[in-house]
């Protein structure tokens, strides 16, 4: 095998059959040019590892040549090479992008050694880029937070598979990063600039959801008064996640195995296929084999979905990602409330890091929410670490009538989140007359047309 692909240019035809005969010798693989013209032939036509160039050539100098040469081989390695004495020559050759220089006349062994140290340069700089190119994609993670060994092995693997087309099973406790690994696999893939969409198959009565997954025709059912497109078609091109997959009814179980068997499906009330290219990725927190056991959930469906299943571990099992996670939420929360807060005392870190976090990520996020809101100095004290059981920000107490009308508010934008801003379908689910609906809405100054898909 050969060691490299050598291009040779020189106008004297006797010193060019050397040069050739010499690095063939050396196992390279040679391809001579005698002037310009075969040197930029020969360069339109395959790719080289290095040129020796001739400083003086027939029409051109070398240097001017080899610039020219780097402009359709930028990483080809040039040495050129000069008549005795021409030394300003050399200098500028190196300037202008050559590695190094020869001076006429050279014996085999220096030419050798020239070429061999000028392959091993390039061979490094290719390394030093491609390892710049890991780090980049890693960059790419860089709202993952993942310090611990079981989470980098995790974005291991999302870097592996986030090519491929194959669906993403993703497992953890709540509030272990699902979905934050769910947006890492699509904005790793090829498919990041088109959509990605999320849906919490917990969070939706039967009919709603299977509505929302699969689009309807204009009367599918009462409240359909358009056509609307399903978030299977919505997410065309991209990525789509399907959280809490466990809670999938059994019925949309069916309809779903059928998209990741044909990609296609039938929107509600339509008797025409729609075809789909989407990358799925599953969530969930329960044991499905144990919901497939008790018929809850499709074996066969089971079996579609795990394909390369990813296990995020619990927060309590990687507490080296804790203050990593805390400091980065501080200065998140930091900047977001305006509020200046340089870390936490050895005593509140202490106590992050003792507890055991069953809210995980989640939990950890709102406990140093409430400690930034709290915060009256630069330093979060231990006093201020209150971990929440359940996960849910603790808030100082409200009057009565302030904390029902900041839960309203919250509940009506939830709602309008849900239905895409659909008014009749909100209505229906908060169980409310339309105009009764709308008054709720004047009063906390909320627009449908805001939550529109
Ligand atoms: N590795 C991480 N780096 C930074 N932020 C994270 C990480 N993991 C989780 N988070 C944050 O924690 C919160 C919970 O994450 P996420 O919603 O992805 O969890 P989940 O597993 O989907 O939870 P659930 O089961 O409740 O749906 C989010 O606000 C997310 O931004
Ligand atoms: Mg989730």
């Amino acid at each position: 095998m050969s060691r490299g692909k050598l291009l040779a240019v020189d106008d004297d035809r006797n010193l060019l059959k050397i040069i050739t005969m010499r690095l063939e010798s050396l196992d390279y693989e040679v391809t001579p040019a005698r002037n310009e013209s075969e040197a930029r032939q020969a360069i339109a036509s395959q790719a080289f590892d290095l040129a020796v160039v001739d400083l003086q050539l027939e029409q051109q100098d070398g240097i001017t040549l080899m610039e020219e040469l780097h402009v359709t081989c930028p990483g080809m390695a040039v040495i050129i090479l000069t008549a005795f004495g021409s030394i300003e020559n050399a200098v500028e050759a190196m300037q202008r992008g050559a590695f190094s220089y020869l001076t006429k006349p050279f014996d085999a062994r220096e030419l050798g050694l020239h070429v061999e140290r000028a392959l091993e340069n390039r061979r490094l700089t290719t390394e030093v880029k491609r390892l710049k190119g890991l780090l980049a994609e890693r960059y790419d993670f860089a709202n993952v937070v993942a310090r611990s060994e079981s989470m980098r092995r995790v974005l291991e693997v999302v870097t592996q598979i986030a090519e491929s087309d194959s669906t993403v099973y993703i497992h953890g406790e709540s509030g272990t990063g699902k979905e934050v690994i769910a947006r890492a696999v699509h904005l790793a893939s090829g498919r990041k600039d088109r959509p990605f969409v999320a849906i919490n198959c917990a969070a939706l009565p039967e009919t709603l959801l299977e509505s929302e997954l699969f689009g309807h025709e204009k009367g599918a059912f009462t409240g359909a008064i358009r056509t609307s497109k399903g978030l299977f078609a919505q997410a065309h091109g991209g990525t789509i996640l399907l959280d809490e997959i466990g809670d999938m009814p059994l019925s949309i179980q069916a309809k779903f195995l059928r998209v990741l068997q044909e990609r296609q499906f039938y929107p509600v009330g339509s008797d025409r296929p729609l075809e789909v290219d989407v990358r799925v990725i599953v969530a969930t927190n329960k044991n499905l084999e144990e919901l497939v056991r008790q018929s809850l959930f499709r074996e066969d469906l089971y079996y579609r979905i795990h394909v390369i299943p990813i296990t995020l571990p619990p927060l309590r099992e990687r507490t080296e990602d804790i203050s990593l996670l805390a400091e980065t939420f501080l200065k998140k929360f930091g900047r977001s409330m305006k509020k200046r807060v340089k870390g936490f005392s050895p005593a509140a870190m202490q106590r992050l890091m003792l507890h055991d976090w069953p809210g995980n990520v989640r939990e950890l996020e709102n406990t140093i929410e409430y400690a930034v809101a709290m915060a009256t100095q630069e330093v979060i004290n231990e006093g201020l670490i209150l971990p929440a059981k359940n996960g849910e920000v603790r808030e100082p107490l409200k009057p009565l009538k302030e904390a029902k009308d900041g839960f309203e508010s919250s509940y009506l934008v939830r709602l309008l989140e849900l239905t895409g801003g659909n008014i009749s379908r909100a209505a229906a689910l908060a169980g409310k007359y339309r105009a009764d609906f709308y008054t709720l809405l004047k009063k906390h100054r909320l627009d449908p047309a805001d939550f529109k898909r």
